[in-house]
């Protein structure tokens, strides 16, 4: 069942964080959906431009429907990450999404509102909610690359403003996370001080931690040890997701690990059985791997075993 993130969040709040978890295909749908109805959590589908791209949105649409139907148990919701305007306006017209992401945060605080009030205007007249971002992650997103060691942690007084000004439903804050598989140089935790002053000044607000794959090492060992040359990579620490959300972070975004779990299943499978060339047999223990990952993350996050709760939450409306 698809429903608002803003329902997601409401019976999230202050308890645990929804996964928001990239696809692209069909099998990261497939695995998404089995990792999350065994571990009984509600999750966000996010759908990114470069995933639009990648086949066509009207595809990821139609594989999303037809999970739904395959898996009526699921409760989820459909979001756009790191939109633009343009891609914003796209995907509230198409009556599809529950909500879209306006990513404004290469602008200044002055454009970035303006950008994202507009979003807001259309999304909220369509009944769909805006996550907008305010500060800068480390790495790249998407086409927009941050200087590393120059990520600009949010600001606590800042996004109070940005919030009050734009009335977007949830905000994306910096506090020390980055995009990809190379986060970190050595061992950092999270900005807890920042993300408490900002819930301080925004309380029962609803924040999102971007950039959170956590690059399990033995991931990363396996994939290496498979022909891969991704040392050196690093991630957040797990242990810090629940404590984020009891500080207000009710999403938190999860791609990049996604993406290793296929890399070193596809790894492997080609290494041990240089014959094979048919894309099935690994990419049905890519589903399965990719479940079971989705499972333990739910676990990490809280949301695991939220299903039963939130269905009956929904229900007594
Ligand atoms: O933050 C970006 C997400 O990981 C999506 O990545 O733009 O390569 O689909 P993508
Ligand atoms: P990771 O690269 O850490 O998985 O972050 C994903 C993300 O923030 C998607 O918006
Ligand atoms: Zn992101």
């Amino acid at each position: 069942m698809i429903v608002t993130t803003a329902q997601l969040f409401k019976h999230a709040y202050g308890k645990y964080a929804v996964g928001a978890y990239n696809i692209n295909n069909a099998e990261q749908a497939m695995g998404l959906f089995k990792g999350c109805i065994s571990s009984k959590a509600p999750f966000i589908i996010q759908i990114s431009k470069g995933a639009r791209k990648y086949t066509d949105k009207k595809m990821l649409e139609a594989i999303i429907r037809s999970a739904d139907e395959i898996f009526p148990e699921a409760i989820f919701a459909v979001h756009l990450d790191h939109g633009d305007e343009e891609t914003c306006y796209d995907c509230i017209n198409s009556g599809f999404y529950s909500s879209v992401m306006i990513d404004a945060s290469h602008e200044s605080f002055a454009e970035n509102v303006a950008i994202s009030k507009r979003v807001v205007d259309a999304a909220h007249k369509k009944g769909i909610s805006v996550e907008a971002e305010l500060g800068k992650l480390g790495g790249v997103e998407e086409d927009i690359k941050v200087e590393e060691g120059h990520a600009c942690l949010t600001d606590p007084a800042e996004a109070a403003a940005f919030v009050q000004q734009t009335g977007c439903d949830s905000l994306a804050c910096a506090i020390g996370t980055s995009h990809g598989a190379f986060k970190f140089k050595g061992k950092q935790s999270l900005h807890f001080d920042v993300l408490q002053k900002i819930k301080n000044l925004l309380p029962n607000y609803p924040l999102v931690m971007h950039g959170s794959s956590s690059v399990p090492q033995d991931e990363v060992a396996r994939i290496n040890a498979a022909g891969g040359t991704i040392a050196g990579s690093m991630g957040v620490d797990v242990n810090e997701y629940l404590p984020a959300a009891k500080l207000g972070v009710t999403k938190i975004n999860i791609d990049t690990d996604g993406r290793l779990v296929w890399t070193r299943v596809h790894r492997e499978f080609f290494r041990d059985k240089p014959a094979e060339f048919d894309f099935r047999p690994p990419g049905k223990i890519f589903i399965e791997e990719y479940a079971k990952f989705i499972a333990s993350r739910n676990v990490l996050l809280g949301s695991a075993n939220q299903l039963d709760d939130l269905r009956k939450s929904l229900g007594n409306k």
